[in-house]
């Protein structure tokens, strides 16, 4: 593992938050998944955005400016027995000697030492929120250290969430993290091509699930980003669909929405064509406006434009779509303004993208919409979604439900869609799945 970039990210953060500070950064729980079963670990991304430590019961404390070194890391001791039944740790020496820690202690020492390395420190930067357990545990330290002032230590006195310059720092993405960006869409590209060779009639929703989590694993992608989501029919209408439990049938639309996960970055890319290969003319109609509405959302991402015009882009093409089709009736400047296109497109156009499918980082500054930049990254998806028995909507429309979503990353110059080895045009899809390709 290339282990150089997070002596620098710790660098810049502590050059943010200062001396006087102390920050303090807990990995992720293991979660019981039943009785003795775990569900697989995964730690948390602030923390290993700063650590690429990747083992549970772990905190990072930085300290800037502590002469007895700025980062500490408290982790599991190395142990004869646990590990032959769970697997190698790095324990303390390996805490210090290969992931770059300047000291480390064992987690269970953590109530015993951070009261100590609290005093005299005005400020704590930690994030209040995601474990209560943790939380009620940070109090009970400085209440700790409060409790000895008579003895002429400072207590810290200010709370700051860590997420403000931690977040910032994750959404502007280095060459490294691009490129596993780069290599997950990849991964995700793959498999959906692959789902698309794969799909017939008859076939299970969960069926190709298999597909694509077979084409993930086989590429080195260990998990997907996120539950992969198959709705077919009905189902494409369902926008966080994760049952994947029903029959593909002919003449329905399938919707995939399904990214993997590599080196710890996220890729999310959604898909949708019909089971059996061939697009009827109501479908077509739809997919058409959707993937327009996509093409010109794509084309806003460009630095110095903000973060809403790829929304505003995509809104413009589908509401003059669902009017061109006799959906909407009205002129398209009101139905833009009265959202008309809402009860058909219900969410937005896009979010950040990074080591969290749904990443960190601002979508407003000082109340105006985030100028785009460089480095970010974010998906692109626009939808339509026609539900059985919608009031009003000729039956020719129902069960369409499309979602076209690519993963983007904005350059100098305008932007790279790293999910493009992903088919969406019609004649590409028809082509891959009749096999000819
Ligand atoms: N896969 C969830 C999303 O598209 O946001
Ligand atoms: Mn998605
Ligand atoms: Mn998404």
């Amino acid at each position: 593992m290339d282990l150089k970039e997070f002596p620098r990210r710790r660098k810049r953060l502590m050059d943010m938050i200062c001396e006087g500070s102390i920050a303090i950064i807990p990995t992720s729980q293991v979660h019981i998944r039943n009785r003795d079963v775990e569900y697989s670990y995964r730690p948390d991304s602030d923390f290993y955005y700063l650590t690429g430590f990747p083992e549970p019961e772990a905190v990072a404390v930085l300290i800037p400016d502590r002469t007895n070194g700025e980062y500490i890391l408290f982790c599991r001791e190395r142990d004869k027995k646990k590990e032959i039944w769970n697997g190698r740790r790095a324990g303390l020496e390996g805490a210090c000697n290969y992931f770059g820690a300047d000291d480390a202690f064992p987690i269970e020492d953590l109530d015993d030492i951070l009261p100590n390395l609290m005093e005299d420190h005005e400020r704590i930067y930690y994030t209040m929120g995601n474990n209560s357990g943790f939380d009620q545990r940070v109090v009970g330290w400085v209440k700790q250290v409060r409790d000895r002032v008579r003895t002429g230590v400072n207590a810290p006195d200010e709370f700051i969430a860590l997420t403000h310059f931690l977040h910032d720092m994750r959404l502007y993405k280095s060459q490294r993290e691009i490129k596993a960006m780069r290599k997950a869409a990849w991964i995700s590209a793959t498999a959906h091509k692959r789902a698309m060779r794969s799909c017939r009639p008859g076939m299970m929703e969960f069926q190709l699930e298999a597909e694509l989590v077979h084409e993930f694993m086989v590429n080195g992608a260990r998990a997907p980003a996120y539950p992969p989501i198959v709705g077919s029919g009905v189902n494409s209408c369902v926008l966080h669909y994760t049952e994947n439990s029903a029959e593909l049938n002919d003449g329905d639309l399938v919707l995939i929405d399904a990214g993997a996960e590599y080196d710890g970055y996220a890729s999310d890319i959604s898909r949708t064509y019909p089971v059996n290969g061939v697009f009827s003319k109501p479908q077509r109609d739809i997919y058409d406006i959707v993937l327009a509405a996509q093409g010109a959302a794509i084309k806003q991402v460009m630095p110095g434009n903000h973060w809403n015009d790829p929304h505003e882009a995509a809104v413009r093409i589908i509401t003059q779509g669902l009017i061109d089709l006799g959906i909407l009736k009205g002129r398209a400047r009101t139905l833009i303004k009265e959202q008309a296109y809402s009860k058909y497109y219900m969410h937005r156009t896009g979010h950040w993208i990074g080591m969290d499918v749904h990443d960190v980082g601002d979508y407003k500054v000082e109340g105006e919409w985030r100028m785009l930049e460089p480095g970010m990254v974010m998906t692109i998806e626009p939808g339509l979604y026609f539900p059985e028995g919608m009031r009003g909507l000729a039956k020719k429309w129902w069960n369409i439900g499309i979602r076209i979503e690519d993963d983007v990353l904005v350059t100098r110059d305008g932007h790279e869609v790293l999910s493009m080895d992903a088919p969406k045009q019609v004649d590409e899809i028809e082509a891959i799945m009749a096999g000819a390709h």
